[in-house]
């Protein structure tokens, strides 16, 4: 009972206020955009749109340019998916998802009484997947790009060799990141030679420089092989991790077949397995879909109770059904059959929070087959571009590639380690999601593009681990369902349930005050969200006029640009 008191008190505190203005509307250009984490990654997107580039040679410019200019989450270390619609309406998905070393196993994180060995899989050289960005941006650019290779990535080579102020925010993360890179690096990272980075304090990046410039000028086998691949491996031995030259040779991304749905008047085009996303945001749109949310409005009991309960049930599918599909059989048809995801709505009340005990992934029909950062890019031909890529937490592992200057990526933590254990955005999962040797770890990633009546309506995405599918679903509804311009869907506060732990996390004001009550009074249990935000995501929305609308996230220091 006092818990509860309490906790009420804290919710009261916390829902008492929002200061993001939801009718603010973004920054809106005649025929191209780049929204994403940094304004100079921004910046170099459009100067490739303006040269005559299209949206997957800006991706391309925008990806190497955050790996330098946003190192928390742009990477080369990483690995991301990138969803696409061309202008005719085609559309495609590359999966460039890091995978388990050949050396993994089921039970690496564990001790030899079976108990998960704490932050074995987050932190350190063991925590790392193979990574797959570069191979990504190589094989996207092989398709579709139309600009030379070398001039997309030499803006990434002149920001890292040149240096670039550190805006606030980024002088504060490293910052906080000081002690971590001093544990779990085999060698001083350029990152810590000086002792507190402020705001305005111009970071090079010599190192990275010169990997960015072998990429630049051999492409995959600037990474994959050489010199870099050597550093990988010298790194891994050092340290006690796992990829081998092998590993690196044997790593290539993968074209899927896109998740696309109907929901209404819009089509959705969004990210298959291995990623979670594009399934969830389905199922969510499609319960959705049933109930008048416009008519019941932003930000009201009733519209909430209704989301969060769609989310519980959403989210304990996730834990049972999804995987790499390269390993595991995913029901994806099932898990998107209409009549399905309905069903699991059963033992839904208008009026009662669902204990998520109560609540179990369904029984879809088998399959007959078997720190992240999003960016989103229009170009002025229409083609959309929509990428989410990630070293999974801020700064990945902690571990630098000595020599060259690059993070890896602590992905590893992104798989079940063992069933029923939760990893660090405390998701659960079991065989679906299990470590085996070259497997893809599932993700929650969901970059997202949307149609309307057959033409291109947003693009949008986000970071945020666990939270980025009821992030994306809270924009989308935001826009559909209440009318908001594309700044103030991203700007307007953000909750999140999923399903297990039984609790709605809410960032600060984004459920107000009388419906923070109300729902606490059906039985949600509240939890706030201190610091951070949920998410962090940036949109582009195609307005009535042709006109494209920026979303770009004040929680961030994201930046729309274009032209
Ligand atoms: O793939 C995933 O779902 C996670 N590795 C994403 C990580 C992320 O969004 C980090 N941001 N908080």
């Amino acid at each position: 009972m006092i818990r509860r008191v309490s906790l009420l008190f804290i919710s009261i505190w916390l829902l008492g206020c929002s200061n993001r203005s939801i009718r603010e509307t973004g920054l809106v250009t005649e025929r191209a955009m780049v929204v994403s984490a940094h304004p100079l990654a921004s910046a170099v997107g459009t100067e490739i749109l303006k040269r005559g580039g299209n949206a997957v040679d800006a991706a391309v410019a925008v990806q190497f340019a955050l790996a330098v200019v946003y190192p928390d989450a742009g990477n080369i270390g990483g690995g991301g998916f990138l969803v696409l619609r061309q202008k005719d309406g085609s559309t495609a998905a590359l999966d460039y998802r890091e995978k388990a070393p050949a050396a993994a196993h089921r039970d690496m994180y564990l001790d030899e009484k079976g108990e998960v060995i704490k932050e074995l899989s987050l932190k350190g050289h063991l925590a790392a997947g193979v990574p797959g960005t570069v191979d990504g941006m190589v094989v996207a650019h092989q398709k579709y790009g139309s600009m030379p290779w070398a001039e997309l990535v030499q803006p990434a080579v002149q920001l890292a060799a040149k240096g670039f102020p550190l805006t606030k925010k980024e002088a504060k993360k490293l910052n906080e990141e000081r002690k971590d890179f001093l544990k779990y690096n085999t060698r001083r990272p350029e990152f810590i030679l000086k002792n507190r980075w402020k705001e305005g304090d111009t970071i090079r990046m010599k190192s990275l420089a010169l990997v960015l410039t072998q990429i630049r000028d051999r492409g995959r086998a600037g990474f994959y092989e050489g010199l870099v691949a050597d550093s990988i491996v010298a790194e891994m031995k050092r340290g006690g991790g796992l990829i081998t030259h092998q590993d690196l040779a044997a790593y290539h991304s993968v074209w899927r077949k896109p998740i696309v749905a109907n929901v209404g008047e819009y089509r959705v085009i969004s990210m298959p397995p291995p990623s979670s996303g594009g399934i969830a945001l389905v199922q969510l749109l499609t319960i959705s879909a049933d109930y008048p949310l416009g008519e019941w409005e932003y930000k009201t009991a009733k519209t909430t109770h209704l989301m969060i309960e769609a989310e519980r049930r959403v989210y304990a599918d996730r834990a049972v059904h999804l995987g790499d599909p390269d390993f595991y059989k995913v029901p994806v048809e099932g898990l998107l059959d209409t009549a399905y995801i309905k069903r699991q709505m059963v033992g839904f009340s208008p009026g009662r929070a669902t204990d998520s005990d109560e609540v179990s992934a369904g029984t879809p029909a088998p399959a007959e087959s078997p720190n992240t950062t999003h960016y989103s890019i229009v170009d002025s031909q229409g083609n959309a571009v929509s990428v989410t890529t990630t070293l999974n937490s801020s700064f990945g592992a902690k571990v630098f590639v000595a020599g060259a200057g690059f993070l890896l990526n602590n992905e590893m933590d992104d798989f079940s380690v063992k069933p029923g254990a939760p990893n660090s955005y405390r998701l659960v999962g079991g065989e679906a999601n299990a470590i085996a040797p070259g497997k893809r770890m599932l993700s929650s990633m969901t970059p997202t593009i949307l149609e309307k009546n057959g033409k291109l309506y947003m693009v949008v995405g986000s970071m945020g681990g666990s939270t980025i599918i009821t992030t994306v679903y809270q924009i989308i509804l935001n826009v559909i369902a209440h009318g908001m311009p594309m700044q103030g869907a991203v700007n307007a506060g953000r909750f999140h349930h999923q399903w297990r732990p039984d609790w709605v996390l809410s960032e600060w004001g984004a459920l107000g005050f009388g419906t923070g009550i109300r729902l606490w009074l059906m039985g949600h249990k509240i939890a706030p969200k201190v610091s951070g935000g949920i998410g962090r995501a940036a949109g582009i929305l195609v307005r009535p006029d042709g006109r494209l609308e920026g979303g770009a996230d004040p929680r961030g220091d994201d930046a729309s640009a274009g032209f």
